[in-house]
C-alpha cells in the first residue's frame, strides 16, 4: 500500500448512517466509517449507549501483592471479583465508582482507569488532603467506598485498568524479573509502564517519555503508589529519543489517539473529535512508531496499542512502518479479532490478519488495537 493516500478516509453517508448518528447522539461520519469495518456495528451502537454495560478490570500489582492474598481482601470488603483471561486481571462487578475528592482542588483518584487519559480527565497528583468517601452508587447495596478509594488501592496493591490494555503488556514478552531495557513511548498516568515494572520485578531499567508536563503528576504519583524502582522518567517528545543514543530490548507505544475507542466511559466523544484530529493523530502515529523502530535493539519486540477503531490509527500505521522498513515483521498474537487486511481501496499487507482489534460488545473491553512487531536480527 502506499503511503499518505487519503488520510484520512472520508466514507460518504446514506439514510441509515443519518438515522443512526441521530438516534445515537454521533457525528455522522463516524458511523459512516463505522458501518465498514467494525462487526455487527448496530449492536456495538447499542451497547456503548447503555452504561450497564461498562465493564471493570483491576490488575493486581505483584510487586505489592498475589492475586489470591488481593482477592480475600476485597472480597472481605464486599467487592464482587471476576477471573479473567489474564490471572493477575480480575473483573469487579461492584466497583462502586466516586473516588476520592481531593479537598479545595477537585481532583479524584481512582479514574484513572480506563485509558481515559489522552485528556487528562484521569488520574491525580500528590494525595494531600484527601477525603475518604463512600460511594454514592449503591452497588449491590453495598456500603465500601468506590474501587479507587480503598486502603489497597492508595497502597498500590492494584491498578484500575482495561483489560485490553493489561494484555498489551502481556503481549510484551517479558519473562519474570528479566534484565531488560524497555521504551515507553507515552507512558501517563502509568497504567502499562507500572505493569511493565511488575514484569521486570523492579530489575532492569524502563525509559519512561510523557510530552504534557501536567500529566507528569499523574505518572510519578502512580509509580511511586505502586513501588516502582526502575524507571527513568523523561518530559520529552517521543520521537526524538534517538537523541539519547540508547537501544531496547522492547518498545512501548500506546499511542495517543482519537480515542474512539472509550466512548462508551466518556459520551462526549461522540461529538468531540473531527477529521482533522483524525489527521493529525494518524500523522504523529506515523512518527512515533518510526522513532520507535529506529531505537529498536535487532530482534527487539515493539507493541503498538490505541484506544481507537479508525483504520489510519491502527493498521495504517503499522503499514506505514512495513513500507519504511524492511526489517519489520509482524507477529501473532493470542487474543482479539484479526486486523484488517483491507480498507475502503487499500490493501494491507496479509500479515496484518495478525494484529488484533478488541471491540465493547465482543470482548466487553475498551475498542482497543495491538499489534506486535519483531525487529529482524542483522
Ligand atoms: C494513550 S495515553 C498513554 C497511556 C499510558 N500508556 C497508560 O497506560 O497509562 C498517551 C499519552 O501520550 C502523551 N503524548 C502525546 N504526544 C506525545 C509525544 N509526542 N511524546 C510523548 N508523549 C506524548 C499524552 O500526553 C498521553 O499522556
Amino acid at each position: 500500500m502506499e503511503d499518505n493516500l487519503d488520510c484520512p478516509v472520508v466514507l460518504t453517508g446514506n439514510e441509515h448512517s443519518k438515522f443512526l448518528s441521530k438516534r445515537y447522539g454521533y457525528k455522522e461520519w463516524m458511523i459512516s466509517r463505522f458501518l465498514n469495518f467494525i462487526p455487527h456495528p448496530e449492536k456495538m451502537l447499542d451497547y456503548v449507549h447503555d452504561s450497564k454495560n461498562l465493564h471493570y478490570y483491576i490488575r493486581v500489582n505483584t510487586l505489592r501483592t498475589n492475586p489470591q492474598e488481593l482477592k480475600r481482601r476485597l472480597d472481605e470488603k464486599g467487592y464482587l471479583l471476576r477471573e479473567t483471561i489474564l490471572k493477575e486481571v480480575f473483573e469487579i462487578k461492584n466497583p462502586g465508582f466516586g473516588g476520592i475528592q481531593i479537598k479545595d482542588t477537585g481532583i479524584t483518584i481512582g479514574r484513572q482507569n480506563n485509558d481515559v487519559n489522552n485528556d487528562n480527565k484521569d488520574a491525580v497528583t500528590t494525595p494531600k488532603d484527601y477525603d475518604l468517601q463512600s460511594s454514592k452508587d449503591d452497588d449491590l447495596g453495598s456500603k465500601q467506598p468506590s474501587i479507587g478509594s480503598t486502603i489497597e488501592y492508595l497502597k498500590g496493591y492494584y491498578y484500575i485498568q482495561d483489560l485490553s490494555s493489561c494484555i498489551a503488556v502481556e503481549e510484551l514478552e517479558i519473562h519474570a524479573g528479566s534484565d531488560l531495557v524497555v521504551l515507553d513511548m507515552a507512558a501517563a498516568p502509568g497504567g502499562k509502564t507500572t505493569h511493565i515494572a511488575q514484569k521486570l520485578d523492579n530489575k532492569g531499567a524502563i525509559f519512561a517519555c510523557e510530552l504534557n508536563s501536567n500529566r507528569l503528576a499523574s505518572l510519578l504519583f502512580n509509580l511511586s503508589r505502586c513501588f516502582v524502582q526502575n524507571t527513568i522518567v523523561l518530559n520529552i517528545k517521543a520521537e526524538e529519543i534517538n537523541e539519547l543514543e540508547l537501544q531496547f530490548d522492547r518498545v512501548l507505544l500506546d499511542a495517543p489517539c482519537t480515542c474512539e475507542g472509550i466512548i462508551m466511559k466518556d459520551h462526549s466523544r461522540k461529538k468531540s473529535r473531527n477529521l482533522v484530529d483524525l489527521e493529525t493523530c494518524s500523522n504523529r502515529q506515523k512518527k512515533m512508531i518510526i522513532s520507535g523502530f529506529d531505537v529498536l535493539k535487532p530482534n527487539g519486540l515493539l507493541i503498538y496499542c490505541t484506544c481507537s477503531f479508525a483504520p489510519e490509527e491502527n493498521e495504517m500505521i503499522i503499514q506505514h512502518l512495513l513500507n519504511n522498513h524492511k526489517d519489520a515483521k509482524i507477529e501473532p498474537l493470542n487474543y482479539g479479532m484479526d486486523g484488517l487486511t483491507s480498507f475502503s481501496k487499500y490493501q494491507f499487507d496479509k500479515k496484518m490478519v495478525h494484529t488484533k482489534r478488541f471491540y465493547p460488545h465482543i470482548h466487553s473491553t475498551n475498542g482497543f488495537f495491538i499489534a506486535k512487531i519483531r525487529k529482524k536480527p542483522n
